[in-house]
């Protein structure tokens, strides 16, 4: 994610510079956002939410969670525009390269923000406060069969992961080397 998100704020750059850059790569980066993280990661990370707020009490806590599960929305939102407007521009429709720029800047900000006050501070108040029972509990709530631990549910998002997983999906082929990753 984070490499992803370093790649996006090259490619900004690049447009403020007016440089050229691969719009294809953009979007493949978009759409793979779009599929994998809003669609299996940040549900995932709901389900999670939810139950914290339903079984814990830490109200400063509680509060970021809730603000977090309103932000996987907007960036839903976000996402799926930028989307569509690169899909417009490879299709060569005229899109106001300032109205681009301002969208990537938005996606970028949010995203951005939205993964450090995750990783700075509600994932450790959980790792802290959630007990192996209640990770039992929260498991049983994913909507995967066969999944009844953590190490399977971290192999399941090593396999399924269709760009940095295990089998890059052909369709992804060509970011992924692009990426370096
Ligand atoms: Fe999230």
């Amino acid at each position: 994610m984070t490499t992803l998100l370093k790649f996006l704020k090259a490619k900004l750059e690049d447009l403020r510079q007016d440089r050229s850059i691969r719009y294809d790569l953009i979007k493949d980066i978009v759409e793979y956002l779009h599929e994998y993280a809003d669609k299996h990661h940040h549900p995932c990370e709901d389900i999670i939410y939810s139950y914290y707020l339903e079984h814990r009490k830490d109200e400063k806590v509680a509060d970021g969670v809730h603000k977090l599960a309103e932000q996987h929305i907007k960036i839903s939102a976000l996402t799926e525009h930028l989307c569509d407007m690169t899909e417009m521009i490879l299709m060569d429709a005229v899109v106001p390269q300032q109205q681009y720029i301002d969208a990537l800047d938005e996606f970028l900000e949010i995203q951005t923000n939205h993964l450090n006050y995750e990783e700075d501070h509600i994932l450790p108040a959980l790792r802290e406060e959630l007990t192996d029972a209640d990770w039992q509990a929260i498991i049983a709530l994913l909507p995967y069969d066969g999944i009844d631990d953590v190490d399977s549910l971290k192999e399941l998002a090593r396999k399924s992961d269709p760009l940095f997983g295990d089998n890059v999906q052909e369709r992804y082929q060509s970011l992924r080397e692009n990426l370096g990753a």
